[in-house]
């Protein structure tokens, strides 16, 4: 997105409007999603990983989310009533949102980072958040997330998230308006406005998670809007 576009579009954002992409140019009319071809139209996963990686670096000291909200979700994950022990943040950059959540669960929680600068920070480690790690199968009682916009494959990404999970475990994923088709870009390549984001994470589950909360916390964020907590969960029945 150019910074012209940026820029209207969050004048119209303060301004109480959005404004959508015509047309998807993942052919679907549900989400954007951006496609890294190659020459020969492959996927080009070197090009991924080095746009993520310099995204990465030129706002390693940026922090998107704030302490209000992920205290509002500790106090939700506190209210569950249910055991946490351990917990995994994806797409974590810096690591803030890891301390944040450490210091107010008092537990031991993990972040991930598909960049190499993950190793300069306390509990994050260098991963490509769409694969399987097998040590973390079934281990946390949470995994947060707000990079699923990041995602070349967010079916393939929250598969593996939701795989993390212990049982009674939640997903939580924080969504913006600006996580929404117009944000989606090269370095963002997964577009979904909030509102659809349910649909489609019912088309990528087959019936093996589901969205079972939405928390909204009430402050709005001068430079980002409204936010919304997602809670998926896996579907016990599949
Ligand atoms: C928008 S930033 C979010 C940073 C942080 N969560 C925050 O709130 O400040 C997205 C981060 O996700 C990382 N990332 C992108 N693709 C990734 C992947 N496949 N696996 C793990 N991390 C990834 C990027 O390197 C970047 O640091």
């Amino acid at each position: 997105m150019s910074k012209l576009s940026k820029l209207l579009r969050t004048y119209m954002l303060r301004r109480g409007y959005t404004v959508t992409r015509a047309q998807s140019a993942s052919g679907t009319e549900d989400y954007f999603l951006y496609g890294y071809a190659d020459g020969s139209g492959s996927f080009d996963y070197e090009r991924y990983k080095a746009v993520q990686t310099e995204g990465n670096k030129r706002k390693i000291d940026n922090v998107w989310t704030d302490r209000e909200t992920i205290a509002f979700i500790c106090d939700f994950l506190k209210g569950r009533g249910q055991p946490l022990r351990r917990g995994l943040c994806h797409g974590s950059r810096n690591g803030t949102e890891v301390r944040w959540f450490r210091e107010l669960l008092g537990i031991d929680v993990t972040g991930t980072d598909i960049s190499e600068t993950a190793a300069n920070f306390p509990h994050m480690v260098q991963w490509d958040f769409h694969e399987r790690n097998p040590d973390w199968v079934g281990k946390f009682d949470f995994v947060y997330s707000n990079s699923h916009d990041h995602a070349y494959d967010p079916a393939k990404a929250l598969e593996a998230w939701i795989g993390q999970l212990a049982p009674e475990g939640v997903l939580l994923l924080e969504h913006s308006t600006s996580h929404s088709e117009w944000g989606a870009s090269e370095l963002d390549p997964f577009g979904i406005s909030p509102k659809l984001l349910p649909y489609v994470v019912l088309k990528f589950a087959g019936g093996r998670y589901c969205v079972t909360d939405l928390l909204e916390p009430s402050h709005v964020r001068p430079k980002v809007g409204r936010t919304w907590i997602f809670v998926l969960r896996p579907n016990l029945r599949s």
